[in-house]
């Protein structure tokens, strides 16, 4: 069997986490293989909202096993508490939940550092989420990283010692910058002891061996391909790769064995954070589309930049990852628009482009937009897309002749009901 991939196409966000809970009936385990709590994953049903952060979005289903893969770090003080929040749902953790042993750890220390560094850049900072992701990937990659395995060690405690040292030496370089770490360890030690209760297990060698039995996996991508830390708007991104190949590295899943990889996207974009963003409207516009669409971040409440459909990004994005097929989210929220814009390319020193190139990640970007009629009835009742109102239909039909793929799963409201299944007949339309 080979793994399908879904994932982000744009600055995050994009409804990852509703989709893959409507998926993961057609799977047998359900992996993450990036990123951390930085990522909020909202899912909706039986009139409850839930916000997971770092278990995969499958955990709501019996019988399907979910992963936090090695290419994950894991914050334990936030993993106990959404473990907390689940109590009432009566899931056997220690046989639906594996940890690889190999993901890191994210520390007290490395959330300082994120928020030393932030403020220590002004008006320039990234907009992070203040977990501690940027410092906890600089550390796996300057090995000096702690990973799960290592709780179960003798010399754990020694480990931990040594890398915060190491941090404080760091953080001496921010005199401004205050903290009280003790008041930080205490929790980080009590979720330790949760963590140990865990399965902690070699992943890459379960995930493989399940493969081959013929057992369904679905990776679950964190972040958006905008966010990438290498094909990203640099260096407005996040320390990791959230692209298909990231899978493979987060999962140990080989290259030949990737299977569909399902791209979602929203019918128009989003980005929480700083950094550079074509198609923003800061106008009314966007301040219609964010509260339509409710367009809050699920991780830290943050309001979220809203623009236009950027296709440039979009197609990039499809380049990169490998899509196979598409997926859009909250095409209910533009019902209020009577026309709405999709960008066709930019203009950059009157150039045409039609991917996102370097140069667009500064400030010499004209988006040329293409004006479209909307639907402006209400979409969040509809079950079938034959009865879509026509202009959604033809919108449908002109992303997919200009992205060049089929549009699957189109999403009309955040509750696992609102979303239709789109034959792929229409793709030729
Ligand atoms: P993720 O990080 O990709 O999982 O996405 P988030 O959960 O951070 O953000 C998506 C938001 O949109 C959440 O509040 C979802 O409940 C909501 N949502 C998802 N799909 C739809 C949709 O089709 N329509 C509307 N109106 N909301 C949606
Ligand atoms: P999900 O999985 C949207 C953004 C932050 C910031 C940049 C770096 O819910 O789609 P970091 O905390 O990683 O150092 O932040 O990336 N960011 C996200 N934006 N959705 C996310 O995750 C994000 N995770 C990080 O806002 O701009
Ligand atoms: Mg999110």
């Amino acid at each position: 069997m080979k793994a399908d991939v879904l994932l982000g196409l744009q600055w995050g966000d994009e409804g990852k986490g509703k989709i893959v809970d409507v998926l993961t009936p057609h799977y047998d385990i359900i992996a993450r293989f990036q990123g951390g709590p930085n990522a909020g994953h909202t899912l909706e049903f039986d009139g409850k909202k839930h916000v997971l952060h770092t278990i995969p979005s499958g955990i709501f289903h019996e019988e399907v096993i979910n992963i936090i893969g090695n290419g994950v770090v894991i914050d334990p003080v936030i993993f106990s508490k959404e473990l907390d929040n689940l109590s009432a749902y009566n899931i056997d953790f220690n046989k639906r939940l594996l940890i690889s042993k190999k993901a890191h750890l994210i520390i007290p220390t490395h959330r300082l550092l994120d928020q030393a560094s932030e403020e220590s850049k002004g008006k320039n900072k990234i907009g992070s989420t203040l977990k501690g992701i940027g410092p906890t990937y600089m550390d796996k990659t300057g090995r000096n990283g702690l990973r799960v395995g290592d709780i179960f060690l003798d010399n754990f405690k020694n480990k931990y010692d040594v890398l915060v040292e190491k941090h404080l030496g760091i953080l001496k370089h921010y005199p401004s910058f205050s903290y009280d770490l003790k008041q930080l360890e205490e929790p980080f030690f009590r979720a330790i002891e949760v963590m140990k209760k865990m399965t902690c297990i070699d992943s890459e060698i379960f995930v493989n061996q399940q493969l081959k039995e013929g057992k369904k996996v679905l990776a679950e991508g964190a972040q958006g391909t905008m966010l990438d830390i290498d094909f990203g708007s640099y260096p407005f991104v996040t320390s990791s790769n959230t692209i298909t190949a990231g899978t493979c590295t987060g999962l140990g899943i080989p290259p030949n064995k990737i299977g569909k990889v399902i791209g979602i996207f929203k019918a128009y974009c989003t980005r929480v954070g700083s950094g550079p963003f074509p198609t923003e409207q800061e106008n009314e516009i966007g301040e219609k589309i964010r509260q339509e669409g409710n367009e809050f971040g699920a991780t830290t409440g943050r309001k979220r930049r809203c623009g236009w459909l950027d296709l440039p990004a979009l197609k990039y994005a499809i380049m990169i990852n490998g899509v196979t097929e598409l997926c859009m989210m909250k095409a209910d929220v533009l019902s209020i628009f009577d026309e709405i814009k999709v960008c066709t390319h930019y203009l950059i020193n009157g150039e045409k482009n039609e991917y996102i190139p370097f140069e667009a990640f500064d400030n010499k970007i004209e988006p040329v937009y293409l004006t479209l009629p909307c639907w402006r009835k209400d979409l969040t009742q509809l079950n079938e897309f034959e009865n879509a109102p026509l202009e959604l239909k033809e919108y449908v039909s002109f992303l997919e002749k200009h992205l060049e793929l089929p549009i699957h799963i189109l999403s009309v409201g955040p509750d696992r009901k609102q979303t239709l299944a789109l034959s792929e007949k229409k793709v030729n339309n």
